[in-house]
């Protein structure tokens, strides 16, 4: 063991890999396409559908009651300091692959691959995880307006009669064709959805308001700090995707200025709208009621707005879409960066001829997510995807202070403020959120990244780029930048 552990790939050849013309993204990201991006990745099942289980509780946890308000700023601010070092990263090196990228840079290749096997669970899993909530949504919308299709159609085996998810498995596949069609026209579709759940959500705030209660909020923490720390893990899933800005990186027409407006623009205004959907929210409704299905959509319903209710449910729909869109443009990025690598099969990062689309690793994404969420139980899936992702960041904030050290000199766009502390700062914050998650996802979360190991031992260390090279030159030149 050694050395293979820890060959880097130096920026340039990064950065050269990423404008070979086999390989070459089509460019055509706007600073507001980038922003939509985010938004749309960001604003969806976590804020319309988890927040209810993180107010009440679970089986596993206790709620936050209406100390959720504290819960999202918790997780937003830990969001903030991995956003920055996304920013920081994502000016100086803007190609697809995101945080696995960066981590090939500077920890080296199996930290590289464990960032990327965890980037399945943020992107490919989140996924799974939203295209269940959209089928949700969309089977409410039709009982709205008086439609039912058969349970054995709408619901994986061993719920209420399921057979098959048929909508989630069919919302995936709509999404995986427009996708390979190309970016411009994702985005498009992207950005007109980021203005209708804008507008759910603040009319949600809107009208909710006129019926608040603050005897609602006493007491406002009813399971103490810890009900409010386990929530705030939760509810990390709706802050999930401002980071899938940094994997269209090389779609972007000025990444180094644009991409971090993009990133911390986005977060930023979730994070407030975030902030004043659970104060209306908990003031709306007393804790103990708020549904965890469709929370949003009911409290509406409870207090008497019964056309509000499916406004706000349509609205969720169609923002729940977006988030689909963004989050599987993530893994598509993410599987094409490390097969570019050769840490997966070369075929994945076949570029369509005429539409420039990574279309292998699309289809492969999309046939893959499809049939998990025709078949699997939401279940303990959204914290797989927090403990995968919570991980990732902390290895990203790493990272930053990393490259610091070892390229002091390479130009950065954009630099991380009171370096190492933020950076250091944003990796305790992390690790505090992993904590809250429960004991089962630890140990579902072990397994995974045994097997992850396991993959890389078998294949990627043996095929990577960076193996050939140490074949041909012994490796000398690639080591440490
Ligand atoms: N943040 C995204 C959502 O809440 C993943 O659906």
């Amino acid at each position: 063991m050694g050395n293979f552990l820890f060959r880097t790939k130096s920026i340039e050849q990064i950065l050269a890999d990423s404008n070979h013309p086999e390989h070459r993204l089509k460019k055509s990201l706007s600073v507001w396409d980038l922003t939509a991006l985010g938004i749309g990745g960001i604003i969806g099942t976590g804020i319309f559908v988890l927040i209810g289980t993180a107010v009440v509780g679970d089986a596993n946890r206790p709620g936050a009651g209406p100390g959720i308000i504290l819960s999202f700023i918790l997780s937003g601010m830990t969001c903030a300091l991995a956003a920055l070092c996304y920013a920081e990263f994502a000016a100086m090196l803007p190609v697809a692959g995101s945080a696995y990228t960066y981590s090939y840079a500077t920890l080296g290749e199996f930290l590289a691959w464990i960032t990327g096997w965890n980037l399945i669970l943020e992107y490919g899993v989140a996924c799974v995880v939203v295209a269940i909530g959209w089928s949700g949504y969309f089977n409410n919308v039709l009982k709205i307006i008086g439609l039912h299709l058969p349970a054995w159609a709408t619901h994986p085996p061993g719920v209420d009669g399921g057979l098959i998810n048929l909508p989630a498995a069919i919302i995936v596949l709509f999404v995986t064709s427009v996708l390979v069609r190309g970016m411009k026209e994702s985005a498009r579709a992207t950005g007109f959805i980021v203005m209708i759940k804008l507008a759910v959500i603040l009319f949600f705030i809107a009208v909710g308001s006129s019926s608040m209660e603050p005897a609602n909020w006493t007491p406002f923490m009813p399971n103490g700090f810890q009900g409010v720390g386990a929530a705030a893990a939760i509810v990390f899933f709706a802050f999930i995707g401002f980071d899938a800005v940094s994997t269209t990186a090389e779609e972007a027409n000025n990444p180094q200025k644009d991409l971090p407006i993009g990133i911390i623009t986005s977060l930023g205004l979730c994070t407030v709208l975030y902030v004043l959907v659970a104060a209306v929210l908990t003031g709306m409704v007393p804790y103990q009621q708020i549904d965890i299905h469709a929370p949003v959509a009911e409290a509406l319903r409870v207090a008497g707005f019964r056309w509000g209710a499916a406004l706000v449910a349509t609205g969720a729909l169609a923002g729940i879409t977006s988030v689909l869109f963004v989050m599987m443009i993530g893994q598509i990025r993410v599987f094409f960066a490390m097969s570019r690598d050769r840490l997966l099969g070369p075929w994945l990062s076949a570029v369509h001829p005429r539409f420039r689309t990574p279309h292998h690793a699309t289809w492969v994404t999309g046939i893959g997510v499809a049939t998990l969420a025709a078949f699997v139980q939401i279940g303990e899936a959204a914290d797989m995807t927090n403990i995968g992702t919570l991980f990732a960041f902390v290895l990203v904030c790493a990272a930053v202070i990393v490259l610091r050290r070892v390229k002091p000199n390479q130009p950065r766009p954009f630099r991380v403020p009171f370096m190492p502390w933020l950076p250091l700062l944003g990796m305790a914050a992390c690790l505090g959120l992993m904590a809250f998650l429960p004991m089962v996802t630890w140990i579902r979360f072990g397994v995974w990244s045994a097997i992850g190991t396991v993959v890389y031992l078998l294949y990627g260390r043996h095929h990577s780029r960076l193996a050939e090279q140490d074949v041909s030159t012994t490796g000398s030149d690639m080591t440490r930048g």
